[in-house]
């Protein structure tokens, strides 16, 4: 651990960032913007570069209050040249720009290949030949497990990712890996599991199906719950991603290491619609056959063993999962405009039954 940090409560203090530049991969999208605004408030040096790109979860909206604190590049991580000018004199840097949706990897693998793999390459060539001494923390994803072997998952588990973009990340994770062993470099990798939160992309399932469902039950729409809706997950709220990203930059004894990060425990998908509907106080849901294409890919039940990083570099999960969707809905409410474009949900409003905020909840609700 630096001296510049007393990490006591999982969280990464002032004293750690304040005047330390930094820059952050895909800084525009959810948990990119995340790390950004919270580095504005410990007081780094902050640059974001993220390409924007409309399908991705990228939103200006989403560095709204401090877009005037951070220097923000629209460009891509895989202009070489670029990023060789950008990486220089930087202390920290946080590789979140990337492609996240596991279908659209099916369906444009080329583009996943580019948006996760030639990015880290560029970025860790960047490194190399510019800044062979800066802190890396890339995200990784629990998608590299595929369908588990065994619950929860650690991090000896073995690797059979079941589509290209966990394949594409298992090898972002071994680039920086084989540039840490070969070439100096020093990485931590996080491998995270669903994270929620404000700022997430929630106008379609690209990101996750759980940003679906909360413009859905925001707009009164029914929710569809693939299968019979007994599948496990972990959900990480975004902040305690940030806490979990923050603390394996400041550990000087983390270079290569791999750390899961889970969450408020295991909570199956049908309990989570129900929780949903219920903190929104209105809404209702429906089991559907899993599309042929979902089934495919999907990993069944998936939670993590995080010891490790909570013996290691003390992270806890500080936000448990009813008080991240609270905050969450309450933070949609009042920009869904910014999210999606909320003229339809008027089109869809005098067309169909308008939602009732105070409805009694769904037969389907425990
Ligand atoms: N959200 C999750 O639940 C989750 C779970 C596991 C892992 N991750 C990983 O975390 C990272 C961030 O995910 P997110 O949920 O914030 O996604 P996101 O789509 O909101 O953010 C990714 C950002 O990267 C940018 N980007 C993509 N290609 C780029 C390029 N070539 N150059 C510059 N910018 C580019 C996009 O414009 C977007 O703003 C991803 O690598 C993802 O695999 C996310």
């Amino acid at each position: 651990m630096t001296d510049r940090v007393a990490p006591t409560d999982g969280t990464v203090g002032r004293a750690a960032f304040s005047g330390r530049k930094v820059l952050v991969t895909g800084g525009l999208g959810f948990i990119g913007s995340n790390v950004a605004r919270r580095l504005v408030e410990l007081g780094a040096d902050v640059l974001v570069v993220d390409s924007l790109k409309p399908d991705y979860g990228g939103n200006l909206h989403n560095v709204a209050g401090i877009q005037d604190q951070i220097d923000i590049h629209v460009a891509t991580v895989t202009d070489q040249a670029l990023m060789s000018r950008l990486v220089e004199g930087q202390h920290y840097i946080f590789h979140l720009a990337g492609q996240v949706s596991h279908l659209g990897s099916m369906q444009k693998p080329f583009e996943d290949l580019e948006a996760n793999c030639q990015t880290t390459l560029s970025l860790l060539e960047a490194c190399r030949k510019h800044n062979p001494h800066v802190k890396l923390v890339y995200a990784s994803t629990r998608q590299i497990y595929g369908v588990p072997d065994v619950l929860p998952v650690d991090e000896r588990h073995a690797l059979h990712p079941l589509d290209v973009n966990g394949i594409h990340k298992l090898a972002a994770e071994w680039y920086h890996r084989v540039y840490c062993r070969t070439h100096g470099l020093c990485a931590a990798m996080l491998r995270l599991t669903n994270t929620y939160g404000p700022r997430m992309r929630v106008k379609d399932a690209r990101q996750t199906f759980l940003g679906l469902w909360i413009r859905q039950v925001l707009e009164g729409r029914e929710i569809q719950v693939y299968g019979d809706g007994n599948q496990r997950r972990d959900l990480t709220y975004v902040d305690d991603a940030v806490d979990a990203l923050l603390l394996a930059a400041v550990n000087e004894t983390c270079a290569g290491d791999i750390f899961n990060v889970g969450g408020d425990g295991p909570i199956c998908l049908r309990e989570l619609a129900e929780l949903l509907i219920a903190i929104n106080g209105g809404g209702r849901y429906r089991l559907v056959p899993f599309p042929p294409e979902h089934r495919a890919i999907d990993i069944g039940d998936y939670y993590a063993d995080d010891q490790k990083i909570r013996a290691q570099l003390g992270w806890r999960m500080k936000t448990p999962l009813r008080e991240g969707l609270v905050k969450t809905l309450a933070y949609y409410r009042a920009n869904d405009r910014h999210y999606w474009d909320t003229s339809q949900e008027l089109v869809a409003a005098a067309t169909t039954t308008p939602p009732d905020r105070s409805a009694t909840p769904s037969p389907l609700q425990s």
